[in-house]
């Protein structure tokens, strides 16, 4: 018998491992590599949030706090949610997590028994499938392709609920492909979630004050309140402000749910790191200019991106509503043998023979389960981005 779970052997290991192993082999080769596949600003902490966090050690908030976070921090979140998203929240309705991470897995562990099924739209965040795995639950996935935003249609939906549904996963915008659900769409879907009360909402949001041009910011409890008791709300501080080793993430549903997760949570990791709250909560409280500050160098550096690839022959870029990925198709460039020999059979023989021959790491789309695709991380300077951009380029342009 294996000294393995059984658990842990239904979760794949990452298939993004393969490509970070060979560009780490690459570099202490003395390649000249450029990554585009970090998941994290590359900015750093705003100055006001790095100091409450300084003041909070001398002050003595070093010790153990309420295991799902501290009252003043979930009062934070509750005036967030009402400020931001008309969202009405009491403290008891707040889960603070190690992350938004645990915060969708504690979700996906209090609820799931084996067998329930969980909707995951693909392209997906690669964590999502693998902790319904986790929690013995089974992941259905539905193609939310480019032609259609890399949205998924009510009617798509609706045709995936089973009476073993538990929940949808919906994350707008969407790592990995910058997609976002406007209201009207947000609302199609809603109205087909009504229809089926035993289906809960689980809505990623990390995400959400990362969006371009006239694109405005939905989550599904606002939209439809009457779905508000079957919703829980996941958001964070990583993305928003620069904060993703803080490690704070929280979300927002009925009671019952929240005791769940605070159950789990504190037989697991106890409460998030004391000093990491305190920041969370002069990010939350303090000046939001930070997020208007890279809302708008994201909103650039996107439009550089996707004109760049848009001009490397077989790439089709589409302009992304928000986050900071693109998510372009490669459909035209399968078949073809690159200039270095390799031939080009799918999205992980395109991103291995990129970085081999070219120095440039990306993700494949088969680690976000929607392929031939391949995901940027535009979170990195204009220069490393041009220079990125022209290499792949050259690598297009060698291909027979
Ligand atoms: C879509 C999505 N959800 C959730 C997370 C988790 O964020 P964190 O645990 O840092 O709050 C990430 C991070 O990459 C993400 O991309």
């Amino acid at each position: 018998m294996s000294f393995l779970s059984q658990t842990l052997a239904r979760v794949k290991p990452s298939p993004t491992i393969a490509i970070t192993g060979r560009a780490q082999e690459l570099k202490a080769e003395g390649r000249d590599i450029i990554a585009l596949s970090a998941g994290e600003p590359d900015f750093d902490t705003p100055e006001h949030i790095r100091e409450a966090a300084k003041s909070a050690i001398d002050q003595g908030f070093t010790r153990y706090t309420a295991v799902d976070g501290t009252p003043q921090l979930k009062q934070a979140v509750c005036d967030k949610f009402a400020r931001e998203n008309g969202l009405n929240y009491s403290p008891a309705q707040i889960s603070i997590g190690t992350g938004g991470k645990q915060i969708l897995y504690n979700a996906l562990m209090a609820t799931l028994n084996p067998g329930d099924e969980v909707i995951i739209p693909a392209p997906y965040w690669v964590s999502y499938p693998d902790m319904v795995l986790l929690a013995g639950g089974m992941p259905v996935i539905v193609p939310a392709v480019m032609e259609n935003g890399y949205r998924i249609s009510a009617d798509q939906l609706e045709a995936v609920i089973t009476p073993r549904t538990k929940w949808v996963i919906l994350n707008s915008p969407s790592n990995p492909s910058g997609a976002g659900y406007g209201a009207a769409h947000m609302r199609a879907l809603t109205d087909v979630l009504m229809r089926h009360p035993h289906v809960w909402v689980l809505s990623d949001d990390i995400y959400e004050h990362l969006v371009f041009d006239d694109f405005r910011f939905v989550t599904p409890a606002q939209i439809e309140p009457g779905l508000k008791e079957r919703v829980l709300t996941m958001n964070g501080v990583s993305k928003s402000y620069a904060m993703t080793g803080w490690r704070i993430g929280y979300g927002a549903g009925p009671e019952l749910l929240i005791r769940a997760m605070a159950k789990l949570q504190s037989q697991s990791t106890s409460n998030p790191c004391s000093i990491s709250q305190y920041a969370a909560l002069a990010a939350l409280t303090g000046p939001q200019d930070y997020i208007e500050t890279s809302r708008a160098i994201f909103q650039r550096r996107r439009d550089l991106v996707v004109n760049a690839l848009n001009d490397c022959p077989g790439i089709v870029c589409p302009v992304p509503e928000g986050a900071f990925y693109v998510y372009p198709s490669i459909h035209a460039l399968i078949g073809k043998t690159s200039a270095g020999g390799t031939k080009i059979a799918d999205d992980e023989a395109f991103a291995t023979a990129l970085l081999d021959e070219t120095g440039v790491a990306v993700v494949f789309g088969a680690a976000f389960g929607l392929s031939p695709h391949f995901r940027v991380s535009y979170a990195t300077s204009d220069a490393v981005l041009m220079d990125a951009c022209a290499r792949i380029k050259g690598f297009c342009e060698g291909l027979r």
